[in-house]
This record gives structure tokens, sequence and C-alpha cells, in this order.
């Protein structure tokens, strides 16, 4: 379970992830977690149902939180990684019971543009493990498929997309449940292997594959029609939300991408969901992003995050006093110690520099981020939002609040001349800036999302930041609010399978109706 990968460069400077020690913890570690499950056991039987982390809990799960938090100890103390799998390697199909493997190419020199041009990360083939084993492709001749394109989680360091991956209890159920024809598990690379933007490249590899793939069949009138009405709408949105920031030029240049993006996905015979738990939730966003700025490939015709990473800049404090912990310290397994969170995001970004941190690309809901873009006032109003109270009177309030600016502030001087020095592109990572290429807002032009968050997990705080931003921009958000859920609720290994049965049954009542 644990990876035999020698020890990585951003574990160096953790005593417990050098040998012998790095053994001696974990296996001290696995030990006296094992022999506290009795006791916790007895404890918690004892304990009145109303004392529980949640009273709604059961005595499995707690002990299975209890249990992964001890655990989890050991990825930042040892720098022990879980699950992964190398992502050069080709995967033989015999040994595939669910999936077959299949390489898929580098993404295409003409698709090179914006931020996954980076001189130091080379484009490469990628692996994608693709549901079910068997497609039936007479099935969906009929229709129009629904595709996939499953990001795991596992914060940029642990998981893989192999069928045995635990993250891969989510492409099995949606296929079980006939609720998407065709998923593609991305086999991106982890920190380990390449820094940003090496995981965003391998991830629009695969985006690209799908769109071309399915390109294709002759037109049909109803497609005609609705590319017409995805122009129409999107002359509203360019006419109000945007009415006040953007230049005549850049409306004409917006009208253009839009006529060629509506154009290609006219072409396009299938729809393709893209799907991501955790930090796969926050490469889903990067990804979503790049096809929206480039404005080349056709969008997504949704997206599914399932408790997203959106913040990772959190561990980035402005100054240390101004740190504050993510809520839900007692009732979620996630650990949040900053050092090590810092450490492992500083080797997630190599190269680039410190301030990459805070493009949208990277932290999307962070508070900069949402200050730049839509001011003080708004920031400030989605700062303490819970899904508790995500109604629909809050949700009206943040569509209607379109007072504060909707472009960030412009780029200081000396970030210009570092853009230019560089390759000149807005998006591009050598100009880190957070940049709002074509005059749009942070989510404007998003495709429909479909939002899965716990209110007992740590990251509810950022993902309701997201979810308030993306309704401000105009985007249609459907939340599935997880009652007493803990963070990724869908890849745990015990849970209760009622809640999560609910889960499963709003996520694909959603995806029927992308
Ligand atoms: C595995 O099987 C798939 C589907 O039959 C095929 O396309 C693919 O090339 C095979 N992969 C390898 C590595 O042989
Ligand atoms: C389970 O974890 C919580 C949160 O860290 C802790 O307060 C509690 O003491 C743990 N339970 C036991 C029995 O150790």
């Amino acid at each position: 379970m644990v990876s035999a990968r020698p020890q990585y460069h951003y574990q160096q400077h953790m005593p417990f992830a050098r040998q012998p020690l790095k053994t001696i913890y974990v296996i001290q570690r696995m030990a006296t977690t094992l022999l506290l499950v009795p006791l916790w056991v007895l404890y918690y039987s004892f304990l009145p149902q109303s004392k529980r982390p949640r009273p709604s809990w059961s005595l499995k799960q707690i002990i299975a939180v209890n249990f992964t938090r001890r655990i989890y100890k050991v990825t930042e103390l040892a720098g022990v990684t879980w699950n992964t799998r190398n992502p050069d390697e080709a995967c033989d199909n015999r040994t595939l019971k669910e999936t077959s493997f299949e390489w898929v190419d580098s993404l295409p020199e003409d698709l090179r543009t914006g931020i996954v041009a980076d001189k130091q990360v080379p484009f490469k083939r990628v692996g994608a493990f693709v549901w079910p084993k068997e497609s039936s492709e007479d099935a969906d001749a009929a229709d129009v498929p629904t595709i996939g394109v499953f990001l795991h989680g596992g914060g940029y360091s642990h998981m893989s997309a192999h069928e045995n991956s635990p993250t891969s209890k989510i492409p099995r159920q949606l296929i079980k449940d006939k609720a998407m024809s065709k998923i593609y598990a991305v086999e991106y690379r982890l920190l380990q292997y390449a820094p940003f933007p090496a995981a965003v490249q391998d991830a629009a590899a695969v985006y690209t594959h799908i769109i071309r793939q399915h390109q294709c069949r002759s037109l049909t009138a109803s497609t005609n029609s609705n590319s017409d009405s995805l122009i129409k709408h999107n002359e509203a949105d360019l006419l109000t939300a945007n009415r006040k920031s953007q230049t005549a030029q850049e409306r004409r240049e917006n009208e253009d991408v839009r006529q060629r993006v509506a154009h290609a996905a006219q072409r396009t015979q299938c729809k393709v969901i893209l799907i991501g738990d955790s930090a796969g939730g926050n490469l889903v966003l990067a990804l979503a992003r790049w096809i929206r700025d480039e404005g080349v490939l056709p969008p997504p015709d949704g997206l599914l995050l399932l408790s997203p990473s959106c913040d990772p800049s959190h561990a980035f404090p402005e100054t240390p006093s101004s740190y504050v912990p993510r809520p839900h310290a007692s009732t979620d397994y996630l650990l949040d110690t900053p050092e090590p969170r810092a450490l492992l995001q500083r080797t997630f970004l190599g190269h680039n520099p410190l301030e990459t941190m805070h493009s949208p690309y990277v932290s999307p809901a962070s508070a900069r981020v949402l200050r730049a873009y839509y001011g003080d006032a708004f920031a400030a109003s989605v700062q303490d939002l819970t899904i508790r109270q995500m109604d629909t009177l809050a949700r009206e309030r943040l569509r209607t609040m379109v007072s504060a600016p909707a472009t960030p502030v412009p780029p200081t001087p000396t970030e210009i001349e570092a853009c230019e020095g560089a390759d000149g592109s807005p998006t591009s990572l050598a100009c880190p800036v957070i940049a709002s290429p074509r005059g749009l807002s942070l989510f404007s032009e998003f495709p429909q999302t479909c939002v899965v968050l716990g209110d007992a997990e740590r990251l509810e705080r950022e993902v309701m930041r997201l979810v308030g931003a993306m309704e401000r921009d105009g985007v249609e958000v459907r939340t599935v609010w997880v009652e007493d859920g803990v963070h990724d609720v869908l890849m745990m290994g015990w849970w209760d399978e009622r809640v999560r049965a609910k889960v499963w049954r709003e996520v694909e009542e959603w995806v029927r109706t992308v």
C-alpha cells in the first residue's frame, strides 16, 4: 500500500523521511494506531451519543475518522506516499478487470499556449484507464454519449488513476449506475514527477483526445440551434457583467473567440463532464480555466467537483499572525499543519515563482484572488459562508452582487515588464499576475457545475467561497450537501452507506440534466 519509491527531493529536510527512521516511524505509528482502536471503541461505546464528534456518526465512522487522521500523520512527517504509480509505465491490460489502459498522445503543438507552455516542463504522452473495460458502442450509438474525464485526488502526491486506487470508487459508481457511458481516468504526473503545469498538460492532452475523437460525425439541425443559443447567451453575459470593464476591441475579440468555440462545439457529438475529487477538483478548475482562456477547444458541458481543493495558498499567509486555521479540525481526518503543507505546495510549483501560488489557476478561491476580482466587500461577504446557509436567498444575494468591479486590479508596471520579458501571453506562468484574459470575470463562461461538500470538512470555507464566486459570475451551481460529512466522502473506505447513496442519487440526477 505504501509506495516503494525512494525519497523525493522535497522530503530532504524531513528527518523521518530518511531510513531507517522512516520505517521505524511508520511501523510505530501503524502499530499504536491499531492498538488504539479497541480503546476508542470502548470509550465511544460508553460516551453518550450526543457527545460524539457528530451525534449522527456511528462507532464505525468515528473510528474511521480517528484512524485515518492518525495514520495520515506519516505522510506529513515521513513523506510516505500512498497508492502511486509511475506515470511513464504502461499497464498490462490482462491485469485489469474493470478498465483498459490506453496511451494518449501528448498535447498537439498548436494547443501548447497559455499556462501549459513551460520550457522546463516537457509535454508527454499520457496514460489513461478507460472505464468500463468492455464498452458497448452500439448501446450509445443512438444517443449523445456522456464521457467523463476523471482526475483523482490525493494532494497531487498520492493515489493514481489505476482501478485499484481508492479514488477509483468514484468512476466505478458512475459507470455502474450508467450515469456516463465512458470515463477516462487520467494518470497525470504527480508532483514527485514534475511540477506545475505538468498535471494540467496531461489533463489537457486527454481532453483534447476525447474532443478530437468525437468530431467526426456530421452536423445535425439540433446541434446548430444549440450553438446559436450559446452565442446569444454569451452575448447577454457580455452586456451585463462585463460591460463596464471591456473595451470595444476586447468585445470584438471575445465575439471571435465565442464564434470559434461555438463552431467547434457544434461539431462535437458527445457531452464531456470533468470530474475531480479533492486535488483532482483543483485540477478540473485549472483545466476548465485553460480551455476558457485559450478559447480554441469547445468547453466541457459540466464540472463535477467533489470536495475540491481550491485554495492551496492557504498555507502561505501574508504574515504568520494572519494565518487562520481551516475549520472542523475535530471532525475531519485531514491534517492541516502549515509547514509540511507549504513544503508540499512549494514542490508542486517547482521552478515557478512563489507568486504563482496566487494565480487563479492554482488558488482560484483564495481571499486574495477574490479581492482582486470582486473587491473587498464581496470577498468579506463570502468569507464565512457555510453550506448550511446556502439557500435560495443566499444564492439570489450573490447573483445580484454585481456592484463590485468584474475585472482584477491592473498589473503593476513591474509585473507587466516581467511578462513582456517572457513570451508575452497574458496567461503564461512567466507572468503570474492575477491576470484576466479577454477582460472576463473569474468564472464567466464556466460550464454548469455540481459541488459535493461535507459540513464537517476542513475545506468547507474555501469551497463555499468558490461556490459564492461562481454564483456571482452567473455559473449554474448545484451544491450537494453531505450532512456531517468529512472530506471526499465518496472515496472513504468506511462511511454510512445511506448517506453516500443519497449523495450519489443527487449527483447522478444532476449528470442527467447536463
Ligand atoms: C488495452 O486495450 C485497449 C482496448 O482494447 C487497447 O486500445 C489498448 O491499446 C491496450 N493497451 C495496451 C497497452 O496494449
Ligand atoms: C478522536 O479524534 C478527536 C479529534 O482529534 C480527538 O479529540 C479524540 O480524542 C479522538 N478520540 C480518542 C478516543 O482518542
